[in-house]
Formats: structure tokens, sequence, C-alpha cells
């Protein structure tokens, strides 16, 4: 099993201090920045844009990992990458032409992902595996940080765990929403990855204990 990895999620930070709260979580001991970008259509909420990843770029050294929740996002890849983004998550609700979009995110230099909500099938997801470096296994329905992590989702997480025995090694599998001391470890034993984690890390004053407190659960 590959070790895993904690990406605290910005959305449940304070957006006025950023480069300070994001250096709070790398002096803690997180392992990605994951940045979720949201459209206000794929989902209700609005957040940010490349221009916030290209100032987090200049803010960090951890890999940026972004997590697009927008409908049809092609048109804003090349921007991504431009603002300095490692990882690239795409839902595949919201992608008509899924293969060329990952595709795309490779060929700019950013390791490709695909998200899936929470109803969405591992058969529907199973034939964009094999291009991916990772797949993000939504635990709550996208939109909002601090909702109730969903354990039907593990099931889904086992069957890609299991597929990626015989498939695809490397692929990681990515877990977001929900995830604190008391739920990371039945996600790691299902085959997570890396752990997205907002409100148990931002939420509370010492990041670098609700790092090791996650940690210490697994
Ligand atoms: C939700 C976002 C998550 C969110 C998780 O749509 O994709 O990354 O920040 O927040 P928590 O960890 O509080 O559930
Ligand atoms: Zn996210």
């Amino acid at each position: 099993m590959s070790k895993a990895l904690i990406c605290p999620s910005i959305l449940s930070a304070d957006f006025a201090r950023l480069a300070d709260e994001v250096a709070s979580v790398a002096s803690g001991g997180a392992d990605f920045i994951h940045v979720d970008v949201m459209d206000g259509r794929f989902v209700p909420n609005l957040t940010l844009g490349a221009p916030v990843v290209k100032s987090l770029r200049a803010a960090t050294d951890l890999p940026l990992d972004c997590h697009l929740m927008v409908e049809e996002p092609d048109h804003l890849l090349e921007s991504f990458a431009k603002a300095g983004a490692d990882m690239l998550s795409v839902h595949i609700e919201a992608c008509r032409h899924l293969h060329r979009t990952v595709q795309q995110i490779r060929s700019l230099g950013m390791r490709p992902g695909v998200a899936v909500n929470p109803h969405t099938s591992f058969a529907s997801v199973e034939p964009i595996l094999p291009e991916c470096d990772f797949v993000l296994v939504m635990s709550v329905n996208p939109g909002f940080g601090g909702q109730s992590f969903l354990p039907s989702v593990l099931e889904k997480v086992r069957a890609i765990d299991a597929w990626r025995k015989s498939h695809h090694p490397s692929l990681k599998i990515q877990i977001d929403g929900g995830i604190k001391p008391t739920t990371i470890l039945e996600a790691r034993e299902a085959g997570v990855d890396w752990f997205v984690a907002g409100s148990a890390v931002f939420g509370q004053a010492d990041r670098g204990a609700a790092i090791s407190a996650l940690r210490a659960a697994l």
C-alpha cells in the first residue's frame, strides 16, 4: 500500500489570509494543497480561479492539487497549467469529451485526475481510469465543506482498488468530503491513498495537531 498523503482543502481556510493559512499547513506536515474551484453551475457555490492558483504558487512549494467543480472545464485547463497547478481533476459528470479533456491535462504538463460524485458508479468511471494518475472519489455531494462522510462510497473505492491491482497499479485513489480522525481509517482500509480534509484541518486552531490527529488515526 502506498504512503497515505494528507491534502488540506483551502475551502475551509480564511481567504483573506491565504498565504499564512497555506504556510500553517505546510509547516504542520501537509503533503498537497487541495484547491476547490467551483463555478456556481456544476455546484451551487462559487470560489476561485487560476489567478488565485498563481498567487498560491508563489506562496508555497507544496504541490497544488486543483479540483475543478466546473461544467465543461476545457477552456480553463491552459490557464491552470500556466498558473502552476500540479494535479488537475475534472468531474466525469461535467465533461462531454472526458477522454480528450484528460489527455489535454496531461499534455499541458499536469497530472490528470477524474472526480466522481457519490452516485456515479465504478462501471461509469472504469473506462477512463487507464488515462488517469488518480481518481477522486467524492464522499459528500460537492459544493460545500463541513458535510458528513457518506460511507456508501467505500464500496466504489474497494472496486477501484481491486481493479487497479491488475490494470493500473500506480493509480492513486483520493477521497474528498467528511474526512476526520473518526472516518479516515475506514477509507484507508478500503484502499484510499490521498485524503482531502477541509474543516478537519482549517477548522482547527492548531493545524499541525489537526494533521497529526489524522495520521494518528490511520
Ligand atoms: C467539497 C470540496 C471539498 C471540501 C471538503 O465539495 O470538494 O474539498 O473542502 O471539506 P470537508 O473536509 O470539510 O468535508
Ligand atoms: Zn475538493
